[in-house]
């Protein structure tokens, strides 16, 4: 069973309606959909937006549908110079760039426990995504993806994203899904596409472009659960 996760309904909806045999379970005010897409068992849930109901969200899926596979789809603040709004990014690697212990001595992003900084994306899951971008002819690049319960748009978060993790695109939730991927031994991947640049110009970009930026990731999920 695959697993797709998106934070809010324009990152989800598109996939539900699709969906055959389709079944809901409301678990931790979380609704999850559960059926078949282009021939593949999935289960789609939309967790809300933040750290926090994404790990319930994972942590539910796992535990009660068995997923072998977890994707987080949706939008995206774009950080590297490269990307347009549209674009997409394709995690190598997520981190939850306000974990801070650095107090204590730890790195920006350490997170104790399972003690890392960075949790590594399915090196499989990474490439079908990679192959389906390509195919659907949409600019995509790999890298890290950061999430953090803040939306990004000012000079020194950008800053701070970009030259303490070396983000490619900031969001809210990927990590944290990383995080319960990786305690529970379960492979994930995170798939965003760019709704704005993370900037001043945010506040108008994201409302504007967040729907064309969602279709594209459920798009290329499509196009995943097709050659899956
Ligand atoms: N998701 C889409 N745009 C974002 C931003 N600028 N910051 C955080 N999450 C986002």
């Amino acid at each position: 069973m695959i697993g797709i996760i998106g934070a809010m309904a324009s990152e989800v909806d598109g996939l539900k309606a699709i969906m055959e045999n389709k079944r809901t379970e409301t678990v931790s005010s979380v609704d999850f959909c559960s059926g078949t897409i282009n021939g593949t068992d999935v289960v789609v849930a939309e967790a809300g937006v933040g750290k926090v109901n994404a790990a319930v969200t994972a942590q539910t899926m796992i535990l009660r549908y068995n997923t072998d596979i977890v994707i987080n789809i949706g939008v995206a603040g774009g950080l590297d110079k490269s990307l347009s709004i549209g674009d997409v990014v394709i995690a190598d690697r997520v981190a939850e760039h306000d974990m801070d212990t650095t107090p204590l001595g730890d790195e920006p992003g350490f997170i104790t426990g399972i003690n890392r900084v960075y949790m590594e994306c399915d090196p499989e899951i990474m490439q079908l995504l990679e192959r389906c971008t390509e195919k659907i002819g949409i600019h995509t690049i790999t890298g890290t993806i950061v999430s953090g319960d803040q939306f990004i748009c000012r000079d020194d978060q950008r800053e701070k994203l970009t030259g303490i993790f070396n983000a490619a695109a900031a969001e809210m939730e990927g990590a944290s899904i990383g995080h319960v991927c990786t305690m529970n031994n379960v492979r994930f991947g995170v798939l965003r596409a760019i709704s704005d640049g993370a900037n001043s110009d945010s506040e108008m970009d994201f409302p504007t472009f967040c729907q064309m930026a969602a279709d594209n990731s459920i798009e290329i999920i499509k196009l995943l659960l097709k050659e899956m």
